[in-house]
């Protein structure tokens, strides 16, 4: 049966980072791009409607955030969807989450502290960390028999330096795909606590999660007193598909972070509208888009199991499992025995294809790809079938 998320939309012309500027990416045109994570579906219909109804409207004046209709919408979301009970006065919007992160790091530490982050990661962490003037400190992840795992010994060696100040936590885990679990965030948050190191967790990828994966908001696993180390930073934005709205939200129990970061957001970076349509696009989408969640859910998790199959049949040196959450795969391509700059040219070149290299995301013990399968079924397996065209290039 096909699904509305089968429907190709041409993005082309609509000033689209993913399309219209692959080539800042791939220093080629014309490549087909499974690239920045946004993915190529409308939004649902029920934010459409809102919006265009609030478009009709015709006024766009300053906006405000700070109201029950917009924190309801969120409490409520993570009342229906994770279990979780998040008190309303913890909310405070922002213009998107690595801002947050920015901000948050400049409230939590000073210039030279360390900051841990398990890698491979979100290739932005490492920028917003160093152009903080912060020290980046790796937690490598374990990569054993293709699945990651946190390594808690070496996170506590770092934890326990006096210079740690902040964990940058990714929750799902970008590029990886891991969900961390009841169990994982218990020993993260019992850690930072006996170390006094404070938790700024980034759960923008908190509603793609698949079969059986259960997200935790990392405050659900924590005492009322671990709390108020916790930081929450997070968005609808990957969720409906709306990064170009604007907007995102965090999580502050803490009523003294929360007051410094309101000042540094309104009185110094003068932030002091919301975007109407990113306002819009949250309380609709929380009220009324559960079942479109499940079903985009369920239309990735094929997406992934296509993947995985094409892969085992047509290119059995190289190794992908279906992730826990997200719409990024993350390929492993180390049995290619080819190295990054080879395989990124053979993409470029003969496929046509612009699939992101593990490199970016500080991911150095072998070969790896981020393919974007936010998309409809037609484009993955196209998608596919120049990556198999690609690798036949470099092993003939
Ligand atoms: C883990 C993670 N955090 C943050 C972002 C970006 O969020 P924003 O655009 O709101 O800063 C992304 C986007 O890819 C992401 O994967």
């Amino acid at each position: 049966m096909n699904s509305h998320f089968d429907q190709s939309i041409n993005r082309a012309g609509t000033y689209c980072t993913q399309w219209d500027y692959i080539e800042d990416r791939f220093g080629s045109k014309d490549l087909l791009p499974f690239s920045i994570s946004d993915m190529d579906f409308q939004s649902p219909q029920e934010i459409i409607e809102a919006i265009n109804k609030r478009t009709a409207h015709g006024i766009f004046g300053y906006t405000r955030w700070n109201h029950s209709d917009y924190k309801s919408s969120i409490t409520g979301w993570y009342k229906k969807r994770f279990s979780a009970d998040i008190s309303m006065d913890w909310v405070v919007y922002s213009p998107s989450v690595i801002y947050s992160v920015a901000r948050l790091l400049e409230i939590l530490s000073s210039e030279g502290d360390h900051v841990i982050l398990q890698v491979p990661a979100y290739d932005a962490f490492f920028h917003v960390i160093n152009e903080s003037k912060r020290k980046l400190v790796k937690n490598p992840l374990l990569y054993q028999n293709g699945r990651y795992e946190l390594d808690f010994d070496d996170l506590e060696k770092k934890l326990s330096d006096p210079k740690a100040k902040v964990l940058l936590l990714c929750n799902p885990h970008n590029p990886t795909g891991r969900v961390w679990t009841e169990q994982e965030l218990k020993r993260i948050v019992e850690l930072c606590s006996k170390y006094d190191v404070k938790i700024i967790s980034d759960d923008i990828h908190m509603d793609i999660i698949y079969n059986g994966n259960r997200f935790i908001p990392i405050t659900s696993v924590a005492t009322e007193i671990e709390k108020q180390n916790i930081y929450i930073c997070t968005s609808a934005s990957k969720t409906f598909n709306t990064p170009g709205l604007g907007g995102s939200y965090l999580l502050i129990p803490n009523e003294e972070t929360r007051v410094s970061f309101m000042r540094l957001l309104k009185y110094r970076d003068g932030v002091s509208s919301a975007n109407i349509f990113g306002e819009i696009s949250v309380i609709e989408g929380y009220r009324q888009a559960n079942e479109w969640v499940d079903g985009l859910c369920s239309y990735l998790y094929n997406n992934m199991y296509l993947m995985k199959e094409f892969i085992e049949q047509e290119l059995p040196s190289i190794h992908f499992m279906i992730p826990e959450s997200t719409y990024l795969a993350w390929i492993d391509c180390t049995g290619l025995q080819k190295n990054n700059q080879d395989l990124k040219q053979a993409l470029v070149e003969v496929g046509r294809v612009g699939i992101m290299s593990g490199e970016v995301y500080g991911e150095d013990r072998g070969v790896f790809l981020r393919m974007n399968v936010g998309c409809p079924q037609s484009k993955v397996m196209e998608g596919l079938e120049r990556l198999k065209r690609s690798v036949l290039s470099l092993t003939r």
